[in-house]
C-alpha cells in the first residue's frame, strides 16, 4: 500500500470510529425537505426561472472568465444595482459564492496590523478568510459584546475588523448588531456582517443590517449568499464604493476566479425584485419556524435555522437516516461543522410548505426523537 494509500485509510478509519463519515446523497424526489436553504421557495419561481433561461439563451452557459477579463456581462451589473436596492448598501461586488465572497473579503481586509475579531461561531467561510488574511485573528465567545469590546479596546494593531453573522448557520441565533456597530464604530474598527441566513428572511426580506438601520453606516460591511433565500448560487460584499474598488483590485477570490455563471446572476437579480416587490413573503418562514421549534422542544429562533441538540454524532446521523426512510428530509450536523462541538438535528422552515404535510413530516420527527 502506498504512504497515501495508508494515510486515507487511517482518516477514514478513524472518521467511522467517531461517526463522522459524510455522503453526498442524491436526495430522493418526493421527500419533504426540512434542510435546504431556499428558505422563500424561490429557486422554483417562475419569474426566476425565466430570467435564469433568458440569461442562458443570451450570454451561454457559463461567464467564461474573470470578471476583469470578459467574465462581466449586463446581468453582473444588474444583479449589483439590484442587491443595493433591496439591501440600501451604496455598492455591491458580486461573487461566484458566499464562500468566496468571506475569502476575499477578509484576506483583501487583512494584514498583520489589522485584528481580526470573530465570534466563536462564524462559518468555516470565514474562519479560512482570516487564514488567509494574515491577520492576528481573537475569537471571542459566541455573542459577547462584551468580549468584543475588550479586544478592540485592548489591541496593539491601528486597525481592527470584527466578523459575525446575523443569523448564525447552526443554532439560528441573531448576532445583536446595534450594540456591535456601536463598539466598533466608538473604537474604529469595521463591522463585517455575514447575512447569509438573514438576507431574506430578516427585515422584510432586505436582512438584519438594513433592518438594523445600518445599511449606509461606514463601519458596517455585508456578506452575502445568494444560494440561500435568493433561491440562486453565488455571493456578494456590499458596502462603500471604495471598498468595491479595492476588492476588484485585490480580492484574490474574485480576479482569479471566473465570473459567476450568468443565469445564477439572472435569477439572482429576478429573486432579489420579487423580495422587494413582496416584503410580506418572510412571514410565511416565521411561521413553519414557530411550528418546526414546537416540535422540536426548542425555542424559536430569530432565523429559518431551526436546531435540536443530540446526544452523539452518531445518534444525530442514526436520526436523520431514520427521518430519510420515512420521507423526510432534515440537515445532520456534526463535527467540524458545530461550532461547539455538539451533534444536532437541524431543520429549516420554508416558506410555501403545505400546513398538512409540514404536520405530517413533523410527527415522524417527534417519534424519531421520543
Ligand atoms: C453563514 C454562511 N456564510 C457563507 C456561506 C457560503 O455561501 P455559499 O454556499 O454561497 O458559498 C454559507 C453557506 O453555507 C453560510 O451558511
Amino acid at each position: 500500500m502506498s504512504a497515501l494509500a495508508t494515510w486515507l485509510e487511517d482518516r477514514a478509519r478513524i472518521r467511522r470510529a467517531r461517526g463522522l463519515v459524510r455522503e453526498d446523497r442524491v436526495h430522493p424526489g418526493g421527500a419533504l425537505d426540512l434542510a435546504s436553504n431556499d428558505y422563500l421557495g424561490l429557486s422554483r419561481d417562475d419569474r426566476v426561472l425565466a430570467a435564469a433561461h433568458g440569461a442562458l439563451d443570451r450570454f451561454g452557459a457559463g461567464a467564461r472568465a474573470s470578471r476583469l477579463v470578459t467574465g462581466t456581462t449586463a446581468v453582473h451589473r444588474e444583479l449589483e444595482h439590484e442587491l443595493c436596492a433591496l439591501t440600501g448598501a451604496e455598492s455591491a461586488l458580486v461573487f461566484s459564492s458566499g464562500y468566496a465572497a468571506n475569502t476575499g473579503l477578509l484576506a483583501a481586509l487583512g494584514d498583520p496590523g489589522t485584528l481580526l475579531i470573530t465570534d466563536a461561531h462564524v462559518h468555516a467561510s470565514v474562519v479560512d478568510g482570516a487564514r488567509l488574511s494574515r491577520s492576528p485573528v481573537t475569537v471571542v465567545a459566541h455573542q459577547d459584546v462584551a468580549a468584543v469590546r475588550a479586544a478592540l479596546a485592548g489591541r496593539t494593531q491601528p486597525r481592527a475588523v470584527v466578523v459575525v453573522e446575523s443569523v448564525y448557520s447552526v443554532l439560528g441565533d441573531a448576532a445583536p448588531l446595534a450594540e456591535l456597530a456601536a463598539a466598533c464604530r466608538e473604537h474604529d474598527a469595521l463591522l463585517v456582517v455575514d447575512e447569509a441566513h438573514g438576507l431574506g428572511v430578516l427585515g422584510a426580506g432586505r436582512g438584519a443590517v438594513h433592518a438594523a438601520g445600518l445599511a449606509e453606516d461606514e463601519h458596517v460591511v455585508v456578506t452575502a449568499t445568494l444560494s440561500k433565500a435568493l433561491g440562486a448560487q453565488g455571493g456578494a460584499v456590499l458596502g462603500p464604493e471604495p471598498l468595491r474598488e479595492h476588492l476588484l483590485n485585490t480580492a484574490r477570490s474574485f480576479v482569479f476566479d471566473t465570473g459567476l455563471a450568468p443565469a445564477a446572476a439572472a435569477a439572482a437579480a429576478a429573486a432579489c425584485r420579487i423580495l422587494a416587490a413582496e416584503p410580506e413573503r418572510p412571514a410565511a418562514v416565521h411561521r413553519s419556524a414557530r411550528t418546526i421549534a414546537g416540535t422540536l422542544g426548542v425555542p424559536v429562533s430569530a432565523g429559518a435555522v431551526q436546531s435540536a441538540p443530540m446526544p452523539s454524532a452518531a445518534a444525530a446521523a442514526a436520526a436523520a437516516q431514520e427521518l430519510r426512510g420515512r420521507g423526510v428530509l432534515v440537515g445532520c450536523f456534526r463535527p467540524p461543522s458545530v461550532p461547539d462541538g455538539v451533534s444536532r438535528l437541524r431543520l429549516t422552515a420554508r416558506a410555501g410548505l403545505d400546513p398538512a404535510a409540514l404536520d405530517a413530516a413533523l410527527a415522524h420527527v417527534a417519534e424519531v426523537l421520543s
